[in-house]
């Protein structure tokens, strides 16, 4: 038997901009999932899903998870026409579009079967793996989600557009910041999103190459502001970069209210993150009292709100 996990991750900065080689910046959760492989008497594998999740996700999802599952178990050359695999997943991170729950999954497999097996793999090969994994989420994945799920903290990424070794620096901020998770409830399909946007930028390449040049800008600002953890020009970017997202149409009406109702109670910044049209919202506040407030205000109106620390 062996086990393995995967942290979940929120993308603070450059969602989709990521997948054109522009750099963006993820903190891992402290919420993650764990695989948990067992050796079975007869061939193929079977999965037993136990993470919670928002309604709808597990189906949705059903597919492009068994062939991720798939594709781990392909890359890590594990002959399973001898072999059984009986794979549990389980944790506390839920199962929802926006938070990294592909890539914590996928992880959490790769180190499960690293152990079962004694592979002696390093993060950069679970990484490796787990980003094999991705691909039947994602068609194209930036690599960031299972970057921020293998290795934790904060990111800077940037994904090497020619196939060579993607940019990672961990990045420290001398001061963790309230963060809220706001959860529309919609899960949103990665692949169709990130292919819509691809065709919009086929056809407007002049519009996005100035969204482009603006944002590259923004992320300079926001990892010098979160190195020097200066809150307020963090949240100032947080909803800049959230009007770009606007702008190549990944942000949902239900996205924009989520964020109009963080900024209403108080929020310094927030933004949708992740693939958008539904799935997540975040949303940065001063201080834990404010935290609290935000959150009590989203739940309010009927959505799921999570509150964590970022830095
Ligand atoms: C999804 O979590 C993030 C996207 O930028 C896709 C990717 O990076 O592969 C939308």
């Amino acid at each position: 038997m062996g086990t393995g996990k995967g942290y979940g991750k929120t993308i603070l900065f450059g969602e989709h901009f990521v997948v054109y080689g522009l750099p963006a910046i993820a903190s891992a959760l402290r919420s993650y999932t764990t695989a948990e492989v067992k050796l079975g008497d007869g061939s193929g594998w079977t999965v037993d899903d136990q993470r919670p999740a928002t309604p709808g996700y597990k189906k949705k999802k059903f597919n492009e998870a068994m062939q991720s599952i798939k594709n781990v178990i392909e890359y890590l050359k594990i002959d399973t026409e001898n072999l059984e695999l009986e794979i549990t997943f389980a944790g506390d991170l839920i199962a929802a579009s926006g938070v990294g729950a592909s890539a914590a999954q996928c992880t959490s497999l790769s180190r499960a079967i690293n152990d079962t097996f004694d592979l002696n793999l390093n993060d950069e090969e679970i990484n490796k793996a787990a980003y094999e994994g991705e691909k039947a989420y994602h068609g194209t994945p930036s690599g960031i989600d299972n970057t921020a799920s293998t290795y934790g903290g904060l990111i800077w990424f940037v994904k090497n557009l020619e196939g060579g070794k993607n940019t990672m620096d961990l990045l420290q901020s001398p001061k963790k910041m309230p963060l809220i998770i706001a959860n529309s409830g919609i899960t949103a399909s990665t692949t169709e999103v990130v292919a819509d946007v691809r065709r919009l930028k086929e056809e407007s390449p002049k519009k996005f190459e100035k969204i482009f040049t603006k944002y590259e800008r923004l992320a300079a600002e926001a990892k010098k502001a979160l190195l020097e953890a200066d809150i307020t020009t963090i949240g100032n970017l947080m909803n800049q970069n959230h009007k770009l997202l606007q702008d190549i149409t990944v942000s949902g009406e239900i996205n924009d209210k989520l964020v109009e109702i963080a900024l209403k109670n108080g929020s310094i910044g927030a933004k949708m993150t992740g693939t958008g049209r539904g799935g997540l919202v975040i949303a940065l506040a001063e201080n834990e009292e404010v935290q609290d407030k935000i959150a009590k205000a989203i739940e309010k109106e009927g959505f799921n709100a999570w509150k964590t620390m970022i830095g």
